[in-house]
């Protein structure tokens, strides 16, 4: 199959919107539920320390033993899906769903954000609470449609896999080397949890938080 330079140029550009916001919105957004939810932070460093200990660097074999943390990707993935209307879909043929007749070339959106937060799937869906995925089959890869992240069927992201392992990779870095703290004078209260709607949905704010290395200093 010949390349051509547009070609290459066209798929580089693809990683960097499609991958780099994505990644970026769902640790800023999980970063923030952490920081909100202590108890989860502290469940989720631990998970993580046990399983690198004091090893410096988290490595990607490490990342099938991070059960929690991986829980924890999901939560965050339900309530702040990255792209939460998908991308635009065009009906082939006319159909009917649920009594709703769609003609053919109709443009619908998929509001994954708002089925992610549907009382019908989940128990305190505005609750942020990793554990409901503990013990649980429920995954994002496009079998549940409560949870739809990263879309279902023949359209949805090609790059499921390298998107999952960079989010686990860098939150477990970030978990095993800091402890994170509010800037003095801020509370949990204060964060402004405000999301701001478009193809991919940033926080309003930004997150500013302290972080405090976990290893002494090595001059190394
Ligand atoms: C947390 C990470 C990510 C999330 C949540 C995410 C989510 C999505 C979603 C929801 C779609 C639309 C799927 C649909 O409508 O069914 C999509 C499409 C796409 N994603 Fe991702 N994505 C992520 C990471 C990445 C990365 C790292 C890349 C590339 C390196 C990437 C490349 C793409 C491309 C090229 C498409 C368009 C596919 C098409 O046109 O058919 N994504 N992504």
């Amino acid at each position: 199959m010949p390349l051509t330079m547009d070609n290459v140029k066209a798929i580089i550009l693809d990683m960097f919107a499609a991958g780099t916001d994505t990644t970026f919105i769902t640790l800023d957004w999980g970063m923030t539920e952490l920081i909100t939810n202590p108890i989860v932070m502290e469940k989720a460093q631990a998970e993580v320390r046990g399983i690198v200990g004091e090893r410096r660097i988290v490595l990607e074999s490490d990342l099938p033993q991070l059960h929690y943390m991986k829980a924890v990707i999901k939560e965050i993935f339900r309530l702040h899906p990255p792209v939460p209307v998908l991308v635009p879909r065009e009906s082939m043929e006319e159909i009917t769903i649920d009594g709703y007749n769609i003609p053919a070339k109709t443009r619908y959106f998929i509001n994954a954000w708002a089925i992610g937060r549907n009382a019908e799937s989940w128990e305190n869906p505005e609750t942020f609470e990793p554990e409901r995925f503990m013990g649980s089959t429920i995954d994002f890869k496009g079998q549940d449609f409560e949870l739809i992240p990263f879309g279902a069927g023949r359209r949805s992201c090609p790059a499921i896999t390298f998107g999952t392992a960079s989010v686990e990779l860098a939150l477990a870095q970030l978990l095993h080397s800091f402890d994170w703290e509010l800037p003095p004078g801020i509370e949990t209260k204060d964060l402004d949890m405000t999301e701001v709607f478009g193809i991919t949905m940033h926080k309003i704010a930004d997150l500013i938080v302290v972080a405090k290395p976990h290893f002494p200093y090595k001059n190394t």
